[in-house]
């Protein structure tokens, strides 16, 4: 059974990544950030016991993500073939984002660095081990388009932007140096699509409809671009219709 971890598995994508894989019959480990709250989790391992592993991991705790690692390397049968990294934060409560330069302040700036910039980055450099063993393994993570600091024709988003943008770097300057050492890990950037979720809710409806998509359709799309950039060149940034993406 092929082995993956998912990462921000409690909703939104993630959750449906967790639900595709289970029904391809992959072997899971899934995580959620709080021990209280599994979200979608917890009826799925129930339904799923010994093929869903649920396990704690908040991207901002290093000492957190090392012990977690530590955990699924013990319990690992089979080297892990995907990951997956799906957590991100773009608004909470009246937090971000930002329609003006009046509006940045350091600490929402900080928290979207350390959580969709730093935080997928530490998971890659404690997970990669468990990864290096397989003979074609993927590394990716849920970037976005307004990353692109080339396509940023509207502004606005700063920390979200800003946050993506260096993900992006992270991953690219991770992937030049990873191919030199472990050249069967890949590592993608992967943009979505906007899709129907908490993080997107704000501002769907200003989304024509068929351009919102189900978070089915999009893990979908997502897996269908993983198994057909499989083996080829890593540090790449993909559309959800396989289309390479300017930085
Ligand atoms: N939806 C879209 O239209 C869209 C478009 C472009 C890119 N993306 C990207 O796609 C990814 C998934 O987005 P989504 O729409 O599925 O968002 P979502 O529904 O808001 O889910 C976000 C996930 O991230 C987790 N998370 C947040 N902070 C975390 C932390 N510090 N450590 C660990 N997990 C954390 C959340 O866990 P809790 O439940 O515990 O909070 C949740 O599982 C994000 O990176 C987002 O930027 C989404």
């Amino acid at each position: 059974m092929p082995t993956a971890l998912v990462a921000g598995a409690t909703r939104g994508i993630g959750l449906g990544f967790v639900k595709a894989l289970l029904q391809r019959d992959w072997n899971l480990y899934a995580s959620y950030r709080q021990p209280d709250s599994l979200g979608g989790l917890e009826e799925l391992a129930s339904r799923h016991p010994g093929q869903l592993h649920p396990i704690a991991l908040d991207l901002t705790d290093e000492a957190g993500i090392r012990a977690t690692v530590a955990q699924i390397e013990e319990q690992l049968l089979e080297p892990l073939e995907l990951a997956v990294c799906c957590v991100g934060v773009l608004h909470k409560g009246d937090r971000g984002p930002e329609k003006s330069l009046a509006q940045l302040s350091g600490d929402w700036f900080e928290h979207s660095m350390a959580v969709n910039a730093l935080g997928p980055l530490m998971l890659l450099k404690h997970l990669h081990p468990l990864l290096v063993h397989h003979t074609s393994s993927q590394f990716a993570v849920i970037s976005a388009r307004v990353g692109s600091i080339s396509e940023n024709q509207l502004g606005g988003w700063y920390s979200y932007r800003a946050s993506k943008a260096a993900l992006n770097m992270l991953m690219k300057t991770a992937a030049i140096e990873m191919s030199r050492r472990f050249p069967h890990l890949q590592l993608l950037c992967l943009h979505p699509g906007t899709t129907a979720t908490e993080l997107s809710a704000p501002f769907s409806a200003r989304v024509p409809p068929e351009k919102l998509f189900s978070v089915d359709r999009t893990v979908r799309q997502l897996l269908q671009v993983l198994e057909e950039a499989r083996g080829g060149p890593s540090g790449r940034f993909l559309s959800w219709d396989g289309s390479e993406l300017p930085w």
